[in-house]
This record gives structure tokens, C-alpha cells and sequence, in this order.
């Protein structure tokens, strides 16, 4: 599929004001996202859990403005409070999403957004929040184009499978990892020959056989560092271009995903946390070794990560863990230990959080509308 498929038919803005809501999710990468080239188009594929706790709701309220009034015009409400500090991202992603959506200078738009988890938690909100705010979109031009009396009744309705493409497509290009955030428990991004249906443009629901052993994933969530990160993901990405392990890192990825696809069919635990750590830890590994380099993982990290190894070593347990591109520690394991590990988390592992800091979370299934 090209990115051309995604340029609209003519259609008018017929409708004078209207609003629009959705909650989407985040998501927590098994195979890690890091590299981009143009466009937001991943170096290597990728693969998600859905998380279910953690969601960005969004209300997109439009009205027409005035003939004069050229540019983009929009204000963002933020847990209740008017933001400005929002603003030039929003503005970045209506800039790269126009030629999809036409009526985009067409209306204001009062974007009212909160998160279901703490704002400062040190956990993204640009998986959440750009994937909900391009289903309000998408879901605005689904009505224009509804309420369009010209167009014939077949052009008129969106399919469904569209509708989730689209928006897919364009919360990509908001925020790369967005795109998983749209439908389904488990996504992937980025073309791969194993996985059918994949797509560089936008995140598709994992195809394949998955094991019982995966159902109802737990994630907690430890909050190690809530500070805002000393380098960015946008930074981060930009570092791969010419970084010495690179092509080896986009192979391994691809090699991942071919691996994972045969774990998660045979519930090969240990096999998935292996897989699943060895990703986290590369992850940092790529940090750590672009010039300039950087760390993110904080002691606490290193205590966590050390705790668990030594509580599976002692029980056998299915714990493991991942990280995302900063201090907190994801820790997942299975619906079935469930009990046993988070007794290990909230007596253990709390003393690493930050003011004792968790979030208990698991497998979602995508956002809906509100
Ligand atoms: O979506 P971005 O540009 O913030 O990048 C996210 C990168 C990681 O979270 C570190 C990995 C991933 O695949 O989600």
C-alpha cells in the first residue's frame, strides 16, 4: 500500500460545528521501535502489547471559522486546564497530516485531553495521545464525508477497515509508536515477511495463533524516574543514522519478530522473556553506544532489573522485564502467577519506585469511541 491510498476523495465541509471523542491506549513494545527514516517510516519492525489502564481520552470539538482566518487554529484544554505547551506538537502533526485532511484549515478545534494515568509519571503519553486525537480526526472527516450529498450512498459510508488504517496512518505520523495503539491486543509495525498483512505505513493486529499462556498479560508499571527525560525519542532515532551497530540492530529486529511469532504460538515462556529482555536491554545498548551517548536507566533500573533475575532464579516464576525509552520498568508476567508476583512487587520492588509508585496494568484490546 502506498502513502497515496490515504489522500481523500473530494468531499466538502458541509457541517458547521460538531464534536467528536475517543480513549485510546498506550502500548509497550516487545520488539523494539528505534530508528526512523523519512516520514516517520520505522528502520526495522516492531511489536506491541496493548496496555488497558493506561489511556489518553480526548474530546475534538469543531467549528467553522471565518474566511479570513488562514493557518491552523485549535486550542488544547489539558486535564482541565487550558496548554500551551502542547501546542507546536499538535501544530507538527496537523502540518504533516494536511494532505490527508483537507479540512483541517477549515475549522478550530478545541482539543479537551486527559490521561487515566498520573501526568507526571515518566510514562509516554505520545502513544495515547496522538493516536486519540488522529481517531477524533478521522472520525470528523468520517462524518463530513457522511453528510456530503453530493458523493453517491456507497462513497458516502467509510469501512470500517479504512476507518482503523487511516487512523493508524496518521497517528504515525504524530508519534512512530502511536500507530500500535489503534486495534488489537498485540500490533505490529513495519513490513515483514512473516507477518501478513504488515505494513510500514501503520500498525497492523498481530494475524498469528497466540498461545492461552499470553492472554490477560499482566504489565505493572514501576515508576522510577518521573522527571522528564534528559534526551528524547525524536533525538534518540535521529542517533541511529550512522551509528556503528545499526544495520545489525534493524536485522536482529526482523529476526525477533520471526522468533517471537513462533514463542507466542507455543507459550514458551521462557523463551519470551529471554527475547523480551534481551530487546530492552539492546535498546539501551543503542543509546549507549551512539556518539553522543547517553543513559537513561537510573540505579533504581539496575536494582529492579537485579531483583527480579534473582526472585526467578529462586522460584521459577515467569517474571520478567522490558523498558521503554526511559527509567521505568515494566514488569510482565503471566495471569496465572499473577498472585505470587505482584506479592514480590508491592513488598520487594516498591521500595525502587519513587514514592512507591506503581501502575498495575495488562493486555488491552485498542481504543474505542466515547
Ligand atoms: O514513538 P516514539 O517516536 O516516541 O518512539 C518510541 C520508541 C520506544 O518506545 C523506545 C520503542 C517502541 O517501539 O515503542
Amino acid at each position: 500500500m502506498k502513502e497515496t491510498q490515504f489522500l481523500p476523495r473530494n468531499y466538502s465541509s458541509n457541517i458547521e460545528s460538531g464534536a467528536v471523542a475517543w480513549s485510546s491506549p498506550s502500548n509497550i513494545a516487545l520488539v523494539k521501535y528505534w530508528g526512523k527514516k523519512e516520514r516517520q517510516i520505522p528502520q526495522n519492525q516492531s511489536i506491541s502489547f496493548t496496555l488497558d489502564a493506561c489511556k489518553t481520552k480526548t474530546k475534538l470539538q469543531f467549528e467553522k471559522k471565518g474566511q479570513s482566518m488562514d493557518g491552523f487554529s485549535f486550542d488544547v484544554i489539558f486535564e482541565g486546564k487550558k496548554n500551551e505547551d502542547f501546542k507546536p506538537k499538535i501544530e507538527t502533526f496537523f502540518k504533516r497530516i494536511e494532505a490527508y485532511l483537507p479540512f483541517l484549515r477549515t475549522y478550530h478545534f478545541t482539543i479537551e485531553t486527559s490521561n487515566t494515568f498520573p501526568h507526571s509519571s515518566g510514562i509516554a503519553s505520545s502513544a495515547s495521545g496522538m493516536s486519540a486525537l488522529a481517531l477524533c480526526l478521522v472520525d470528523v472527516e468520517r462524518q463530513l464525508i457522511a453528510s456530503d450529498a453530493s458523493l453517491s450512498e456507497k462513497e458516502r459510508n467509510i469501512d470500517e477497515v479504512d476507518f482503523v488504517k487511516k487512523a493508524s496512518f496518521l497517528a504515525r505520523l504524530g508519534s512512530g509508536s502511536a500507530c500500535r495503539s489503534i486495534e488489537g491486543d498485540i500490533v505490529v509495525w513495519g513490513k515483514h515477511e512473516e507477518i501478513e498483512g504488515s505494513s510500514d505505513l501503520y500498525g497492523v493486529r498481530y494475524p498469528d495463533e497466540v498461545h492461552e499462556n499470553f492472554k490477560d498479560y499482566h504489565d505493572t508499571i514501576l515508576l522510577v524516574d518521573k522527571g522528564e527525560k534528559q534526551v528524547s525519542s525524536t533525538v534518540g532515532h535521529e542517533l541511529m543514522h550512522g551509528h556503528p551497530f545499526a544495520k545489525e540492530r534493524f536485522g536482529q529486529a526482523e529476526e525477533n519478530i520471526t522468533k517471537l511469532k513462533a514463542i507466542l504460538k507455543s507459550g514458551d515462556l521462557k523463551a519470551f522473556i529471554a527475547l523480551m529482555e534481551s530487546e530492552a536491554l539492546t535498546l539501551h545498548a543503542m543509546m549507549m553506544t551512539s556518539m553522543p551517548y547517553f543513559i537513561l536507566m537510573k540505579p533504581n533500573t539496575l536494582e529492579i532489573i537485579n531483583k527480579i533475575w534473582a526472585f526467578r532464579e529462586q522460584t521459577g516464576l515467569h517474571i520478567g522485564f522490558t523498558l521503554d525509552a526511559g527509567a521505568n520498568v515494566h514488569v510482565l508476567y503471566p495471569k496465572s502467577e499473577a498472585k505470587e508476583i505482584y506479592e514480590f512487587i508491592s513488598t520487594v520492588l516498591v521500595a525502587y519506585c519513587q514514592n512507591g509508585h506503581y501502575i498495575c496494568d495488562r493486555i488491552g484490546f485498542g481504543a474505542c469511541k466515547l
